[in-house]
């Protein structure tokens, strides 16, 4: 069977890790997340936790070549055999070369989530992250039953050191320079679906399943 793959793009904010939870058991995707998997390597305090986390505190990208080889070692183990769920990757040009290069052949779809800028800022700034279990919560929009605790797990909720507002700022215009062109390199290949995220969390979850389904990923 030929492999399946879901690229989530879209702002910091845009609601990709929220969705990706429901999306991945949805199309029996894995979901990956180069975000999660670098916050793992600095919770481990692994070498490529702690190169990653200068880019990542000041709202940098990581350099390609971390993320590469992070990226390909994982999406080669055996959960991924039939294809993934990606969530913040790919995320420069480079990144997407190297993975329609990696990934030739497999079916792929983009799901862009578009969300404008100030409600951005909200969703980041008021998210509250679960340290356990990395599930995302938000002061207003999605609180937790007892405040400081995770619903699912009750965990210990967090705000991510790249929340603060001057990274959040720092994080969206590096979006704007770096990964929006992805938007027109996926798009002139006709592998592009725009999705519209400002809206409450099942109707952009609807949207989604439809785009991937409709395009023969699902
Ligand atoms: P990463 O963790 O990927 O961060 P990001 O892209 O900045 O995205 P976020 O996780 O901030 O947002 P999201 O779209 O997942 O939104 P969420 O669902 O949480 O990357 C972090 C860093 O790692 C990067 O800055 C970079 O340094 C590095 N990195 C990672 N990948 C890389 C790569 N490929 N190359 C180079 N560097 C890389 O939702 C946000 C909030 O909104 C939550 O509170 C949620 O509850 C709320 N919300 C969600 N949906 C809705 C809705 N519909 N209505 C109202 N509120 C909502
Ligand atoms: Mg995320």
């Amino acid at each position: 069977m030929e492999k399946r793959v879901v690229i989530l793009l879209g702002p910091p904010g845009a609601g990709k890790g929220t969705q990706a939870t429901r999306l991945s058991a949805a199309l029996s995707l894995p979901h990956v997340s180069t975000g999660d998997l670098f916050r793992e390597n600095k919770a481990k305090g692994t070498a490529l936790g702690k190169k990653a986390q200068e880019y990542m505190d000041s709202g940098k990208l990581v350099p390609d070549e971390l993320v590469l080889d992070m990226l390909f070692d994982r999406i080669g183990r055996a959960d991924c055999a039939k294809g993934c769920l990606l969530d913040g990757f790919p995320r420069t040009l480079p990144q997407a070369e190297a993975l329609a290069a990696r990934l030739s052949g497999a079916e792929t779809r983009a799901l862009n989530l578009r969300v404008p800028d100030a409600k951005l800022v909200d969703r980041l700034t008021g998210r509250r992250t679960c340290r356990a279990c990395g599930n995302i919560h938000h002061i207003s929009h999605s609180p937790s039953k007892v405040e400081g605790k995770c619903d699912k797990c009750g965990g210990e909720l967090h705000i991510r050191t790249d929340d603060a507002l001057e990274t959040v700022t720092k994080r969206l215009a590096v979006y704007r320079e770096q990964t929006l062109p992805l938007e027109g390199w996926y798009r002139s290949r006709g592998l592009l679906s725009e999705v519209d995220g400002d809206r409450n969390t099942d109707q952009v979850f609807r949207d989604l399943e439809r785009a991937a389904s409709a395009a023969g990923v699902s």
